[in-house]
């Protein structure tokens, strides 16, 4: 059956010069196995090569080495139009002299459909998107958010098997892109098809995706679901690219101490050390005397000692943002910072000291020169 799976395998691509020479190696011969139906994000800061991994997918760029294929066939070497995908981007490219029935008619006038099953196909898509009122008008006169839809309705007619998304909601404003993102989400259950969606957002990726691929450098760091990328990142840098704000992050190392470990910031004086307790304790003796760095979320960061699992930190407010139900609070601890995020309606002074409570079930440890997660 030709079903809507994508398989990536080794993949690289190497962007060449005019006289075909290599200049630079964008994909780094990337694996990933993508399910038929499934909502896969690719996320990761700019230039790590989301957009060049769509762009392959698509058929829009050319394959150095590795393999693509979508449900059975393996589509290197297939024109775009054969690959049974639709692809939306952030910039909408519609056609501003068309009006918006004949812009999402469009591809099905050229695949030479017929006149009724167009205006039926255009019909029912267009009122599911909220455009019907407006069939007869041109680009111009809609709102962003309007193009934007046309663009998808567009790729809807199509009835691809894959759904590509490049960056699509990031030329629409905030309250914008909040609605467009719940309505590709709904878009993506009604229909069912394979969806692979691109974003620097890691917001984006975490409310949307089924699974999140996370880039960097034009490699895979990790592929997961939301939330087992926010518990269990498996390296220094997925940790501190998922979830807002980030992660604390100390530099220290494990030492043995009056008979029992902590973990010592590296600094001269004022350095913050916390005892390892319970699991943690058993993670460290993995690596005494080795430099490691502590990871602690901020809402695992408490006011108060909920039971044997927290272990105090003295620290003081540096700035605070009340946000009503919980205040984000930036502190000075040691020598650096950490942002503890507080439920309840307190109020926090500038200068006031503030003993936080590590949650020690929730740390984590990553070791320093692999930046891998000690498990
Ligand atoms: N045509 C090209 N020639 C050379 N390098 C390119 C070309 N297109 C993109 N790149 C580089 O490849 C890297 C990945 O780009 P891209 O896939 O667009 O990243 P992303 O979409 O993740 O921001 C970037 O460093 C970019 O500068
Ligand atoms: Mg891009």
């Amino acid at each position: 059956m030709n079903d809507g799976a994508v398989h990536i395998t080794d993949l690289v691509k190497t962007y060449t010069d005019d006289r075909g020479r290599p200049t630079f190696t964008a994909v780094k011969k990337i694996n990933l196995e993508i399910q038929n139906g499934e909502f896969m994000v690719l996320v990761g800061p700019s230039g790590c090569g989301k957009t060049t991994t769509l762009r392959m997918v698509a058929g829009l760029e050319k394959i150095t080495s590795g393999t693509i294929a979508i449900g059975d066939r393996i589509v290197n070497d297939m024109e775009p139009k054969d690959r049974g995908i639709a692809m939306v981007f952030q910039n909408y490219a519609l056609y501003p002299h068309m009006t918006i029935f004949n812009n999402m008619a469009f591809g099905l006038q050229l695949a030479k459909k017929k006149k009724d099953f167009i205006q039926d196909t255009v019909g029912r898509t267009s009122k599911a998107l909220g455009l019907d009122q407006m069939l007869e008008r041109k680009p111009q006169a809609l709102s962003g958010g309007q193009r934007q839809r046309v663009a998808l309705g567009r790729a809807i007619v199509r009835n691809p098997q894959v759904f590509l998304f490049d960056e699509p909601l990031s030329n629409l404003d905030a309250k914008m892109r909040v609605q467009m993102r719940s309505e590709i989400s709904r878009l993506h259950s009604q229909l069912g098809n394979t969806m692979i969606y691109v974003t620097h957002d890691q917001v984006e990726a975490m409310t949307m995706g089924d699974r999140i691929c996370v880039m960097k450098d034009g490699a895979i760091m990790q592929v997961a679901d939301p939330l087992t990328l926010y518990r269990q990142p498996e390296n220094l840098f997925v940790a501190g690219f998922i979830g807002s704000p980030p992660m604390n992050l100390l530099k220290g190392k494990i030492e043995r101490r009056d008979g029992g470990l902590v973990f010592a910031e590296t600094a001269e004086q004022n350095a913050v050390s916390v005892p390892l307790i319970g699991q943690v304790e058993a993670l460290g003796s993995k690596l005494l005397d080795k430099p490691v760095i502590f990871g602690v979320r901020p809402e695992h960061l408490t006011e108060e000692s909920k039971n044997g699992s927290h272990v105090p930190v003295a620290s003081s407010v540096d700035i605070a943002e009340p946000m009503g139900s919980e205040s984000l609070v930036y502190l000075k601890a040691g020598t650096g910072n950490l942002i503890a995020r507080i439920h309840g309606e307190a109020l926090y002074e500038m200068g006031q000291p503030l003993t936080v409570y590590v949650n020690m079930e929730k740390v984590l440890l990553f070791d320093s020169e692999t930046e891998k997660v000690i498990r």
